[in-house]
């Protein structure tokens, strides 16, 4: 059995590699989908088909582009649902390098649309040094043409991960009762840095910045609590992305223990999400 030292050694070290991550930042363009993945955790199945405004994503952006400390996020997303859904999609490009000039800006996508990416896409791409950052699924698609198709057209791209691989996809299961202890789902959480931006707040995962498309869908009544989000405009300096990131929050109550599950497609039953 492990000695208490190590065990104390190796939280210790989790601990310290955790909090030492790059600073990242998704900003959530809409969780509609053009794939419906079961159990996905912005529950993007659920989910109307509706697209955040410019404006507003453009005021969130200058908001948290200007706190002080700004220039430690290191990386931003652009995020959904399906990210190429989103009508201006070029538009959010520009905004996201403008604001934040410095960062790596990655598009994250499941890649079915890519072939039809119109060439003003691929010229914005260039333009704004994007990353396309690709999920394969294991659907009836040619993923590997992405690649050549990527560096056909001058643009960086990265495969994420591959959710055909054995223990690659996840249940991320709420409990109704809020009986998890938070400290503990923090510590395991799968989501860990994921800090989400959905309307005007910030949320430290998609699990808690989207549940809202689990409740609209299925009448429960997972809430939000103080200290679970942080609105924009109040933000004043990089330290609250850090705390939020780093400590669990009231939500962290709901998450019970992640498990592994075969990847298929939705039948949008809330059992996809629940015991
Ligand atoms: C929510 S998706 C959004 C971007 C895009 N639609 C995609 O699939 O890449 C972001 C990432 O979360 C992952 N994800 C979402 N739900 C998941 C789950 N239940 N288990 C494992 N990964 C999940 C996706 O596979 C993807 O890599
Ligand atoms: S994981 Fe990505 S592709 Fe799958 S349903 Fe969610 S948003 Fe869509
Ligand atoms: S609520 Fe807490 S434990 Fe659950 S996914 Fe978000 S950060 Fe992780």
């Amino acid at each position: 059995m492990m000695s208490i030292i190590k065990r104390i050694k190796r939280f210790g070290n989790t601990l310290s590699l955790r909090f030492r991550q790059p600073m990242r930042v998704e900003f959530n363009l809409s969780d509609a989908c053009n794939l419906n993945c079961k159990g996905c955790s912005h529950y993007s199945p659920l989910a109307p088909k509706e697209f955040e405004g410019l404006p507003r994503l453009a005021e969130s952006m200058s908001a948290i582009a200007s706190i002080e400390g700004a220039r430690k996020i290191s990386d931003i997303y652009l995020i959904g649902g399906e990210t190429l859904l989103y009508p201006e999609l070029t538009k959010a490009m520009e905004l996201a390098r403008k604001y934040f000039p410095w960062a790596k800006i990655s598009i994250f996508t499941n890649g079915l649309l890519l072939p039809k990416m119109s060439d003003d896409f691929w010229e914005k791409c260039r333009v704004h040094d994007m990353v396309i950052t690709i999920t394969r699924y294991p659907v009836n698609f040619d993923y590997d043409a992405l690649g050549p198709l990527c560096e056909s057209k001058r643009v960086k791209y990265e495969i994420f991960d591959d959710r055909s691989l054995e223990h690659s996809f996840f249940k991320f299961r709420l409990d109704p009762q809020k009986r998890q202890n938070k400290w503990v789902r923090h510590f395991k959480c799968y989501s860990f840095g994921c800090l989400t931006v959905i309307d005007d707040k910030i949320f430290p995962c998609a699990q808690s910045a989207c549940v809202t498309n689990f409740n609209k869908a299925f009448g429960t009544d997972y809430k939000w609590e103080k200290g679970d989000y942080i609105p924009v405009q109040s933000l004043k300096n990089v330290k609250q992305l850090f705390r939020l990131r780093n400590l669990p929050v009231p939500f962290c109550g709901y998450c019970k223990p992640i498990i592994t599950t075969p990847y298929a497609l939705s039948k949008r039953v809330k059992e996809e999400w629940l015991d």
